[in-house]
């Protein structure tokens, strides 16, 4: 099958031509001005930018919590991550205690599958850091893992500072990353009974439980264990000016940090937390200040940030409403899988805080490259996967649940105005996506990713 995308500005990281580009048998064939070779579907792409599949760094799909189970798994959550121009999602198979890493990896096989509409790879997230789960490092990354993840938070996943350290010592050598979710577990607890002693058990009391210094104390103690051990760190959803200062601090000393953050934590404010259904914000880290967006957005520009995750963790108003209106009680995530582009697109580059070289850059390259899977995904260029996104730069719309295609009744970004769209999307060289619309669901594949570029190194 060969498939022509004429007409259209291709965009990577390091730079945008007008050029016609040309795949087939699921690789990027031919990069040229003008092609006229024969092809058995031509996609007119006069207008848009054509930029390598995005790729989501941090999706929860699937994920079993004591009592519920996410509103989405990978049928649901990769459709609307593939129409909305998402490639690849990074999602976290996740060791309970008692479980082997194995058991993760191959329970969250068995989830995605033959179920999923992008490709999609795998974080192994852990909690419990011993002899037992070290031993298992090696295997991990034979069959394509390369990169773990820890709590400091929640206290069926939560590991120690100490653990923390052990880890980033023990696999910096082998080029994996440590991703950690930085807040500090103590100081979180004394404010919610604080909070809970004051009468306090509404959604905004969430926000003031973790407020940007609990978050920044916990970014904190991984730069610190980071320059201990000498190994680079990842910052999973970084949301806040006061953690950036950690990490441009800990840069200055020579910590090799990487920095997620997330389109919630760009365009959404606290003070949602007042709003009649506000527990569909309730997430962590919450949601920040305009001081705070503007930072990140500066961020994004200046290249603190690298890569930009949805943190997709989806729950239904209904489950959401277990938590019998106490903060502490509600199942903590928000749905977002489908809109990440669109949104960085519109607070981005339309405010001209990005070009789209960046977005190429934050929702794709850096990913690639950091998480092992460059140059096959990552950026256009001959021999490269034929993951490719044709996104119309003039396509104003409004951000609904209703019209995503995520399993759940519930938006953050409900109502917002986005101003560009994934029209058409390529997976490995197959049109699934046509017009906005998915034509072909179920043809992602497993992403077997290699060690980390390490690109800060
Ligand atoms: O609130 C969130 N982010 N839930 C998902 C788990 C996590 O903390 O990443
Ligand atoms: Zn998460």
């Amino acid at each position: 099958m060969r498939t022509l995308i004429r007409n259209g500005t291709l965009v990577n990281a390091d730079g945008r031509q007008k050029a016609d580009l040309l795949c087939e048998d699921g690789i990027i064939r031919r990069i040229a001005p003008q092609i006229d070779e024969p092809s058995d579907r031509v996609i007119d792409a006069a207008g848009c930018y054509v930029f390598p599949g995005f790729i989501d760094t941090h999706t929860h799909l699937d994920l079993d919590l004591a009592t519920m189970s996410t509103a989405d798994d990978f049928a649901s959550g990769t459709r609307a991550a593939v129409v909305g121009g998402t490639t690849t999602v990074l999602d976290f198979a996740t060791q309970d205690r008692g479980m082997t890493m194995q058991d993760a990896l191959e329970k969250w096989h068995d989830k995605a599958d033959g179920k999923s509409s992008c490709n999609y790879g795998f974080h192994l997230a852990v909690s419990e850091w011993n002899d037992d789960r070290k031993a298992e490092i090696d295997r991990m990354i034979e069959q394509g893992v390369t990169s773990f993840k820890m709590y400091m938070v929640y206290p069926n996943m939560r590991v120690d500072d100490g653990m923390i350290y052990d880890a980033l010592r023990f696999t910096e050598e082998k080029d994996c990353l440590i991703g950690v979710h930085c807040e500090n577990f103590d100081l979180l607890n004394a404010r919610i009974d604080e909070l809970h002693k004051a009468g306090r058990f509404d959604p905004m009391a969430h926000a003031e439980s973790r407020p940007d210094a609990v978050e920044a104390a916990g970014v904190s103690t991984l730069m610190k264990a980071a320059y201990l051990a000498d190994a680079p760190a990842w910052v999973v959803h970084l949301s806040c000016e006061a953690s950036l200062e950690e990490v441009e601090n800990a840069r200055g000393r020579g910590v090799e940090v990487y920095v997620e953050t997330c389109p919630q934590y760009l365009v959404l404010d606290q003070e949602l937390y007042n709003a009649p259904d506000a527990e569909k914000f309730i997430m962590s880290p919450p949601l920040r200040h305009a001081f705070d967006r503007e930072a990140l957005l500066n961020a994004l520009k200046d290249g603190t940030v690298d890569f930009i995750g949805t943190d997709h963790c989806s729950f239904t108003m209904a489950q959401k409403a277990t938590g019998n209106g106490d903060f502490a009680k509600v199942p903590n995530g928000g749905a977002g899988i489908q809109n990440r582009a669109e949104i960085v697109y519109t607070a981005a580059v339309k405010t001209g805080y990005i070009d789209p070289e960046r977005m190429a850059a934050l929702l794709s390259e850096n990913a690639a490259r950091i998480f092992g899977m460059y140059p096959k995904k990552g950026v256009l260029m001959e021999g490269s996967d034929a993951d490719i996104v044709v996104f119309d730069p003039d396509a104003p719309h409004t951000i609904s649940y209703r019209t995503n295609l995520h399993n759940c009744d519930n938006s953050p970004f409900e109502g917002m105005m986005v101003l560009g769209k994934t029209r058409d999307v390529l997976l490995g060289g197959e049109l699934v996506v046509k017009d906005g619309e998915l034509i072909r669901p179920n043809c992602g594949k497993f992403v077997f990713r290699n060690r980390s570029e390490r690109p800060r190194k």
